[in-house]
């Protein structure tokens, strides 16, 4: 068979770049080609920021950020492209996840919104986009998140041992991946990077903790981890999935009222302990022990995965890297994963992770003509 390029993008909720993979698909296992990060420009990082915030109620700023997202999302493929000599004509499909604006699976009616105009991309790339991926699985009951969870059942499993997929984005999700093939389920466990990055920003200039060395320097202050534990989230039974509308600066400013005085290095410490303990706590709620093989950009936070090796098994834990898949592009490929899955007319949420009534055919297709 002939080559098969797909290209995936992604950009997650910490807005730190739009991620542009293009994987060829000729042997049925995703085949990395190239990879390229468009940086998101400040005065659309400002003005998403903006949206994001479950403040904001202006409908101008959502239409014009969907186009704007849209051309940006058109450029790192077009620019991914010219690292290559493929040309946009070889290229299959597109699959787009969107910049995430708000995540309420929750409501009475349901909604996942995420930004970045589809036709838009397709037109200004010449390639047929597929977008929109989590509304079907939303309409069909479910919570539309996480998907990566199938792209992982699909890629990453092996009939010897159980495994983890651990993706530590500005939320973090985990998928187990039972041995017999059949056990399998995943979730949102909270937040990843998120509150490290909020915290982070408040004291110092740059965008996050390098290594984690800021946080290294802290000391856990036990009571308000413990506080922070109590959150209704973590004791919620799955499916379940979270976003910046629950993990967010009010959330965190509300659990610090109750204390005085606390060193900010003490506080981002404390973030870095609550994240890796509520990741830990779900993974060895099974009996079993699986392997556990973390992407995502949390992975490279130091004092943070020392935290998960100290609560879990040190040898363990590997990189999604040992698996073929660099640690900081599994997202893209999933979505340039999910396109293939379209294209080829195959479905691509699991009802067991997201709730949904069954299986579907995920995401909406856009045609560049
Ligand atoms: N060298 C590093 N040291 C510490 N943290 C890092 C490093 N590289 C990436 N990160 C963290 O990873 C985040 C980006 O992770 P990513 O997987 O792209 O998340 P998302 O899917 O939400 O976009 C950054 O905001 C930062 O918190
Ligand atoms: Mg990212």
């Amino acid at each position: 068979m002939s080559h098969q390029y797909y290209v995936g993008l992604m950009s997650g909720t910490s807005m730190d770049g739009v991620d542009a993979v293009l994987v060829d698909f000729q042997s049925g296992q995703p085949c990395v080609v190239a990879t390229y990060e468009e940086a998101i420009p400040e005065f659309l990082l400002e003005k998403l920021h903006l949206l994001a915030n479950p403040t904001t109620e202006d409908i101008i700023l959502l239409g014009e950020c969907d186009r704007a997202c849209g051309e940006l999302f058109g450029n790192a493929v077009n620019n991914l492209l010219k690292q290559t000599n493929i040309s946009a004509e070889e290229v299959i499909a597109i699959g787009s996840h969107g910049q995430t604006i708000r995540h309420m699976p929750n409501l009475t009616y349901p909604f996942s919104l995420q930004i970045g105009d589809a036709c838009t991309i397709a037109v200004n790339t010449g390639i047929d986009t597929v977008a929109d991926f989590r509304r079907k699985d939303i309409a069909l009951g479910g919570q539309g998140a996480p998907l990566v969870p199938a792209f992982h059942q699909a890629i990453f499993s092996n009939s010897e041992h159980d495994r983890v997929i651990l993706n530590i984005g500005g939320i973090s999700n985990i998928t187990w991946i039972g041995s017999d093939g059949i056990d399998i389920f995943g979730y949102d466990t909270g937040p990843g990077n998120t509150l490290l990055d909020l915290w982070y920003r408040q004291h110092n200039t740059n965008n996050y903790d390098e290594k984690g060395q800021w946080a290294a320097q802290g000391k856990v202050h036990q009571p308000l981890l413990d506080r922070m534990l109590k959150d209704n989230y973590f004791s919620q039974l799955f499916p379940k999935s979270t976003g910046r509308e629950l993990f967010n600066m009010p959330w965190l400013n509300n659990h610090l009222s109750h204390f005085t005085s606390l060193a900010p290095q003490d506080i981002q410490a404390t973030l870095s302990q609550l994240t890796a303990q509520t990741i830990s706590d779900e993974i060895t709620k099974k009996s079993t022990i699986a392997q556990v093989y973390i992407c995502g950009g949390g992975l490279f936070n130091d004092d943070l995965i020392n935290r998960i090796k100290r609560l879990l098994n040190d040898s363990t834990i590997d990189s999604t890297a040992k698996l073929g898949l660099e640690p900081q592009w599994v997202e893209a490929i999933a979505f340039s994963w999910l396109a293939y899955c379209f294209i080829n007319n195959k479905t691509s949420n699991l009802p067991s992770v997201t709730g949904a009534r069954k299986a579907a055919i995920l995401g909406v297709f856009y045609p560049a003509n």
